[in-house]
């Protein structure tokens, strides 16, 4: 795993969308698995304005949102689909036919999730998977106890996700407890995976990601086992880091 730790928030979106606006153009019918949440909001914002200034063209990306609450309206605020819209889809010029995201309200959702494994394998798998990380160690919605070789399914919300999820909704009896989410195994198998985590209040568990045992206990610690993977932190994000002066040092990758 490689570590970059950057001096704030604005410099992790930038660094986060370089790697991101490099593969596109290396690679322009790329897949991008994508996640949401506050952290990768000012990642969208730096790819929306090199989109509009610089040319980055999502003409051919396609992209797999990452995971979604279960039975939420689909015009609700809270709903993922809608944060990717408001965030990315709206303001570059992807074709909707290839943002590719988990629908919540299937009918069936056995088969929306066993579908979705269809499409990402169909589309020839993920190149680069972008992740946050919640409090608890959870990637996508893949709560504490997750198998680690998991596909994509539907899972229980932890009381703790419930709770910081919170502020999205305006009345707490709204927030979904259940949620439709790619597994730590489907993760796994992208290519690459990129994880941003901002903030002290992180700091804990990304220790535990990085330096702690890999448990499904902490979902995150599993992205330890990927040939390449790349944290992007901010100062907060690794202050608790046991050996963070050695992650600075030079151009180390483990
Ligand atoms: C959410 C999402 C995750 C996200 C995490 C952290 O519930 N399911 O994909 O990474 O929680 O969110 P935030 O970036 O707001 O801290």
């Amino acid at each position: 795993m490689r570590i970059i730790i950057e001096p704030d928030a604005a410099a992790v979106a930038v660094r986060a969308a370089t790697r991101v606006a490099d593969l596109i153009r290396r690679s322009p019918a790329c897949v991008l698995g994508l996640p949401t949440g506050t952290t990768p909001l000012a990642f969208y914002g730096e790819l929306v304005r090199r989109h509009r200034e610089e040319g980055l063209t999502f003409s051919r990306v396609v992209t797999f949102s990452l995971d979604e609450y279960i039975g939420l309206p689909r015009h609700h605020r809270a709903n993922f689909t809608a944060y990717m819209r408001r965030n990315l889809f709206d303001h570059v010029d992807i074709d909707p036919a290839n943002a590719r995201v988990l629908d919540g309200r299937a009918e069936d959702l056995l088969v929306a999730c066993e579908s979705y494994e269809a499409a990402i394998r169909e589309a020839g798998g993920i190149d680069l998977q972008i992740l946050g990380i919640g409090s608890n160690g959870h990637i996508g919605f893949n709560e504490p106890g997750s198998s680690l070789g998991s596909r994509t399914r539907v899972k229980t919300l932890t009381r703790e996700t419930l709770e910081a999820n919170a502020p999205s909704f305006e009345d707490p009896d709204e927030i979904p407890r259940l949620a439709i989410t790619m597994g730590v195994g489907t993760i796994l198998e992208a290519r690459s995976c990129l994880l941003l985590a901002l903030g002290e209040e992180k700091a804990l568990t990304i220790r535990d990601m990085i330096e702690g045992p890999i448990t499904a206990q902490v979902p995150a610690s599993a992205l330890q086992l990927h040939p390449d993977m790349i944290a992007i932190l901010d100062e907060g994000a690794a202050s608790r880091l046991l050996r963070r002066d050695y992650y600075s040092s030079g151009r180390h990758k483990s």
